[in-house]
């Protein structure tokens, strides 16, 4: 029966589903009813392993008490209270918390809701800073193929997801992007690939093309994720910093992903040692549990907006109902305390080389066309069979059957396994993997 034929009291017409094939899920709905650790249990009562922590969110694994504690305290306490000029004190702590985790310097931190507000927030702070300087006219953004931003329109403008691009037009106009760095030269290459660091280049093109001096910020994922798990070559970065700082480019780094622990370090800028300007943040800031997320900005980016605007007035025009919500900051905190209490990003670190190992070892598989990963982030590729992607959404379908939830950019499988899970839990999860993709 197609979506639309089925009969209004169907309950499951109704919502709308983001990012998923509806008609495909109303003729095989897969319903998640339950989690706990490393486990998620279905409507049916079938048990299944989280490969993805959720959407890359939960490296403690689902049903944290102490988050739970905190957030119910915080409801019976203080609900809602508005943030513009108004302040609870829990999200004060929260900053300061993630002032600790943040490079040196990128200690003024800016709560909201999700990564794609995030994205919003740091691409007009970046316009805003430049105006404040005098550089009103650097307007330009430069991205990156392949680069996943969010979906709000800053953010897929910058974005180079192709299924997120061709459907709404034609987006922020001055907006160029950098080739993506998944080169032939690299595959079966774990880790950083050793070639495409001039890669980074492209940016002195684009200076070259349209002036230095019209362009605000670039921006990339230090490892691109959602598009599967595409590792920077080395001294890609490195390049790229030194070209921004050249032409006086804002460099920013989106860590929606790669935040808190993802790569073994607080933040992927201090794994592969570069510092940008501003950087974003979300997902495993609450350890998946209350929507949040929030931007990093260079202290002297906030002093030079803060100063240039005359005294009692509002200097930055921009911020949402829910920034800094009080139950999510508590849920915050809570989430930073156990990754301090329990050194949770020292797990990452040591669950790594395994996993990476176990990733790797799908090299030579029939079909398989690449492995690549960095930390616990892991995808694996496969030729296509039929339309591209087709593939890659058979094995995500049938994972739900065969006990494992795991993401699918287009034909690349990806792994990205909370950082509690346990050499055999993930032993499991890669021994369901390989069976998926001997079958497809
Ligand atoms: C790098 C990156 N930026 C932004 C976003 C958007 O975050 P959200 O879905 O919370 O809006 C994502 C989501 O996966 C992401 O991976």
């Amino acid at each position: 029966m197609s979506a639309a034929t089925r009969p209004s009291n169907d309950p499951f017409v109704h919502q709308w589903m983001p990012f998923t094939a509806n008609r495909q899920f109303l003729e095989q709905p897969r319903l998640i009813a339950r989690a706990e650790g490393v486990y998620y249990y279905t409507t049916r009562g079938e048990k299944l392993l989280d490969g993805s922590s959720g959407l890359y969110c939960i490296p403690l694994g689902h049903g944290r008490r102490e988050i739970r504690e905190a957030v119910t305290k915080q409801m019976e306490e203080l609900d809602y209270a508005p943030p513009f000029q108004y302040g609870v004190p829990a999200a004060f702590k929260l900053a300061a918390e993630v002032a600790e985790l943040t490079p040196p310097g990128l200690n003024r931190i800016m709560f909201s809701g999700s990564g794609s507000e995030a994205v919003e927030s740091a691409l007009k702070v970046a316009l805003q800073y430049h105006r404040a300087r005098g550089e009103g006219q650097r307007t330009r953004f430069i991205g990156r193929e392949r680069g996943y931003h969010g979906v709000n329109f800053g953010g897929w403008s910058v974005g180079g997801m192709v299924n997120n691009r061709k459907a709404f037009g034609v987006g922020l106009p001055g907006v160029s992007h950098l080739r993506h760095t998944l080169i032939k030269e690299n595959l079966f290459e774990m880790g950083e690939g050793t070639h495409g660091a001039d890669l980074a280049d492209d940016l002195e093109r684009f200076v070259n093309l349209h002036g230095a001096d019209t362009i605000a910020a670039c921006i990339v994922e230090p490892i691109a994720g959602s598009t599967g798990i595409l590792v920077p070559p080395k001294g890609y970065l490195k390049r790229l910093r030194e070209i921004c700082t050249k032409h006086g480019i804002l460099l920013i780094f989106d860590e929606v992903i790669t935040g808190f622990g993802r790569t073994g370090q607080a933040f992927a800028a201090q794994t592969f040692d570069v510092t940008p300007d501003i950087m974003t943040m979300a997902k495993a800031l609450t350890n998946g549990s209350i929507p949040m997320a929030a931007i990093a900005v260079r202290e002297d980016i906030q002093q030079t907006i803060l100063d240039s605007a005359p005294p009692n007035t509002v200097e930055f025009y921009h911020g949402y109902t829910y920034s800094a919500h009080p139950v999510a900051c508590a849920a915050g905190l809570a989430t930073l305390k156990i990754y301090r209490e329990e050194d949770t990003f020292g797990q990452a670190r040591a669950l790594a080389p395994t996993f990476l190992e176990q990733i790797a070892s799908f090299k030579g598989m029939p079909d398989v066309i690449d492995t690549r990963g960095h930390g616990l982030l892991g995808a694996v590729e496969l030729a296509p069979k039929g339309k591209p992607g087709e593939r890659g959404f058979k094995i995500l379908c049938r994972g739900f059957e065969e006990g494992l939830v795991l993401r699918a950019a287009g034909d690349s499988i990806v792994l990205a396994p909370p950082y509690v899970a346990t050499p055999d839990q993930l032993g499991q999860m890669i021994e369901i993997m390989r069976k998926l993709i001997a079958e497809s």
